[in-house]
C-alpha cells in the first residue's frame, strides 16, 4: 500500500481510503433495512489487512446511524486501532449547538470509539457554511477537540470554487474532502481550489473520484482513445492515476461495492504516485475529458459572451449541468446541481426572452428555447 504523508498532522494515510457510503443493505424479517454486514465486514477487514488505514462514513449514511453502527461492528477485534475514522456532522438537522453535541455523542457511541479522528462538517455549501458558522460550529469543533472527542476538524464540500475559497480561508482546517476527478477540473472545488488547499497546507481527501462509478466504464469514443494509447490501463486506473498525481491529495476514497473492486483498487493504488504521470499521459486525460464533453446536449463552450444576463440567468452554468447529465447518461433525478442554481436565483425560469444573449453568442445557439427545455427537463425531475 502506498502511504502519503500529511505534514500538517504528522501522520501517514493510505492513498486508498475506503468509503462506506455505498455498502449493500438487506431487509430484516420485521422489514427494517440494515447494512448487510456479512458483505461489508469481511470486505473492509480485508482492505485493512492489506494496508488501508483510512475509512470514511457519516452519521446519515445507509438511512441514518446505520452505516456508523455497521462500521463500529466491523472495527471490533482490534481493527479500530489500525485505522483513522472519518465521520461527518450533518448540517441540515442541526438547529443549535446542543444538536451538534448530541449527534457527535451518537456517532461516538455507534462507532464504539472514544475519539473520532477526522470529524467533518458534512457537505458544506455556501448557505450551510454560513448557518453552521453562525451557530458556533467552529467553537464546537475546538471544544470537542479539547475534550479529546475528535482529533481533526474538517469539512466536506459541494458547491463552487468561490464558496470553497470562502470556507477554506475562514479557519485553520485540518482537512477538506472534495468531489474531484479528471472531469471536475473546473467544477465544484476545481483544480484551483485543490491547489489553494495545498498552498495552505490543508490536505485533500477525494470523494467521487470515479464520479460515483460513472468513469469506471468508458463510452466508445473514450475507449477508442485509451485503446490507441501505447500503455494499456483500465478506465478506473486512469482515473485514480490522475488523482494520485496531485501531491495535494492525501487519500482517495473509493466506495467499492464488492471484493473484486477492493482487490482491483488495492493493486491500482500501489502503482500510482504523486507527480508520476508523463506529459503524454496528462494530454491523454485532457483528450478523454474532451471526448466526454463532446457528448453534449448543447454546444455551449462556456465563453460567457452571453453574460451578464439582464435577468441574472446563469446561462453557461445551466448548460454545463445539462450537458454533464447527458455525458454520463445520468438520470436527472435528485439533480442537486440545478437545485443550487435555483437556490442562487440564477435558474432558467428567470428568462424573459429579451434575446440579449442570442445576439452575442458566437455559437449562434437558440439560447431562449434551449433554456426553456433545460429548465423543463431538470426541474421536472426535482
Ligand atoms: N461528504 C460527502 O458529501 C460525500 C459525498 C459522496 C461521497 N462521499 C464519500 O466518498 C466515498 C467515495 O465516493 P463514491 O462512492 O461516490 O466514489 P467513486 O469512487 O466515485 O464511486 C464508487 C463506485 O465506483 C465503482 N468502482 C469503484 N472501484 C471500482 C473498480 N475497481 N472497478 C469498477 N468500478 C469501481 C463502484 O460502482 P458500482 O457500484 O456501480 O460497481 C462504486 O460504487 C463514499 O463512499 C463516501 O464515503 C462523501
Amino acid at each position: 500500500m502506498q502511504y502519503r504523508k500529511i505534514e500538517k498532522l504528522g501522520i501517514e494515510v493510505s492513498a486508498f481510503g475506503v468509503g462506506c457510503m455505498r455498502w449493500p443493505m438487506k431487509k430484516l424479517e420485521d422489514g427494517t433495512d440494515v447494512v448487510d454486514e456479512e458483505i461489508s465486514t469481511p470486505a473492509i477487514r480485508h482492505a485493512i489487512d492489506l494496508g488501508v488505514n483510512y475509512v470514511d462514513t457519516a452519521y446519515v449514511y445507509s438511512g441514518g446511524r446505520k452505516n456508523e453502527i455497521a462500521l463500529g461492528h466491523a472495527l471490533r477485534d482490534g481493527y479500530r486501532e489500525k485505522v483513522y475514522i472519518a465521520t461527518k456532522l450533518p448540517t441540515w438537522p442541526v438547529q443549535t449547538k446542543d444538536d451538534m453535541w448530541r449527534i457527535l455523542g451518537e456517532s461516538l457511541e455507534d462507532l464504539e470509539t472514544d475519539c473520532i479522528d477526522f470529524y467533518l462538517l458534512h457537505a458544506l455549501n455556501r448557505d450551510s457554511w454560513h448557518k453552521m458558522r453562525d451557530l458556533g460550529a467552529l467553537d464546537f469543533l475546538e471544544e470537542a477537540r479539547a475534550q479529546g472527542k475528535i482529533k481533526y476538524a474538517c469539512f466536506s464540500f459541494h458547491d463552487n470554487y468561490e464558496a470553497f475559497e470562502e470556507i477554506l480561508t475562514a479557519y485553520d482546517w485540518d482537512m477538506a474532502q472534495v468531489q474531484f476527478n479528471y472531469m471536475d477540473v473546473n467544477n465544484q472545488a476545481t483544480v484551483k481550489g485543490v491547489r489553494l488547499a495545498g498552498e495552505r497546507g490543508v490536505p485533500i481527501v477525494v470523494m467521487e473520484g470515479l464520479r460515483g462509478g460513472k468513469l469506471a466504464t468508458a463510452p466508445d469514443n473514450v475507449q477508442a482513445l485509451y485503446d490507441a494509447f501505447p500503455v494499456k490501463r483500465s478506465p478506473v486506473e486512469w482515473a485514480f492515476r490522475w488523482l494520485c498525481n496531485f501531491p495535494e491529495v492525501a487519500t482517495v476514497l473509493s466506495g467499492v461495492t464488492n471484493m473484486e473492486q477492493t482487490e482491483d483498487n488495492l493493486a491500482i493504488f500501489d502503482r500510482c504516485t504523486a507527480g508520476a504521470m508523463t506529459e503524454e499521459e496528462l494530454a491523454l486525460m485532457d483528450r478523454v475529458r474532451e471526448a466526454y464533453e463532446s457528448r453534449t446536449k448543447v454546444g455551449c463552450t462556456g465563453c460567457r459572451y452571453c453574460m451578464p444576463c439582464p435577468n441574472d440567468v446563469d446561462i453557461p452554468r445551466i448548460f454545463s449541468i445539462w450537458n454533464s447529465k447527458f455525458q454520463f447518461n445520468e438520470t436527472l433525478e435528485g439533480n442537486w446541481d440545478y437545485r443550487r442554481v435555483i437556490r442562487d436565483g440564477h435558474d432558467a425560469s428567470k428568462c424573459v426572452g429579451c434575446g440579449a444573449c442570442e445576439g452575442v453568442c458566437p455559437q449562434q445557439l437558440s439560447i431562449i428555447d434551449l433554456l426553456q427545455t433545460a429548465d423543463a427537463e431538470m426541474r421536472a425531475k426535482e
